[in-house]
């Protein structure tokens, strides 16, 4: 019989290396994916583990249709598109916040005209703007979207900060924050159940590892 595996979904570029950090911890060989290749599953040596390199959003994709049983994501992404699926933990890292900003100096709330939102999150900025009873315009913008205001295309900016300094270095500021976001365990709804002998030993795993670090 063929032996299960569980495949996880990682999230390519900003989270990659602090998850491989973490799996490493947990005590899995992650070696193979530090090595620069082009290749995107890797069986990890020595576990029933099978490793998958993703965009964010496609990490929610292979997870919810269960070709993943879990995945790595950050928050922003999984409020943005949502799914079905359990999000079983805050992993700690990729701290960052969900925040409208636009131009220093400039009042957003002055006047009545509808505001021009542009963002790469046009559901997060449509579900804030809505829990505030404000109706707006959302533009969907796939990068470097502080080039808007700048521009006059948009009033303000739905986008993620981290550090400030994309801002800070194009004369904008942060009017309100919205929500902290940081990476995410996720795990497919079925294998939760039908692979819980694998599932849990890893949520176990990763559990104590985090414990570990906040105790240091
Ligand atoms: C993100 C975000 C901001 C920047 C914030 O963009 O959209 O532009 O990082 O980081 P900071 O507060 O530390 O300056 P990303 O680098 O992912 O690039 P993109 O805009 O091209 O998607």
């Amino acid at each position: 019989m063929e032996e299960k595996k569980i495949r996880i979904a990682l999230t390519k570029g900003r989270l990659e290396k602090k998850t491989l950090t973490l799996l490493e911890q947990a005590g899995y060989d992650v070696h193979e994916l530090r090595e620069n290749t082009r290749r995107l599953i890797f069986s990890l040596p020595g576990s029933n583990v099978e490793l998958v390199l993703a965009k964010a959003a496609d990490v929610i994709t292979y997870v919810e249709h269960g070709a993943c049983d879990m995945g790595v994501v950050g928050k922003d992404t999984i409020m943005e598109q949502g799914g079905s699926y359990y999000e079983v933990m805050d992993l700690g890292f990729g701290r960052c916040r969900f925040a409208l900003a636009g131009k220093t100096g400039q009042d957003f709330y002055q006047g009545y005209h509808t505001r021009k939102i542009a963002t790469k999150y046009p559901n997060v900025a449509k579900s804030y703007f809505s829990s505030r009873q404000m109706d707006v315009q959302t533009i969907k913008i796939e990068g470097s979207v502080e080039l808007t205001p700048l521009l006059g295309l948009a009033d303000a900016i739905v986008d993620i900060v981290e550090t400030g300094s994309t801002l800070r270095e194009n004369g904008l500021c942060v009017y309100e924050d919205i929500a902290p976001v940081s990476a995410r365990l996720i795990v497919n709804i079925a294998s939760m159940k039908m692979k819980q002998e694998l599932v849990q030993p890893i949520l176990r795993q990763l559990q104590e590892q985090l414990e570990d670090e906040r105790g240091k």
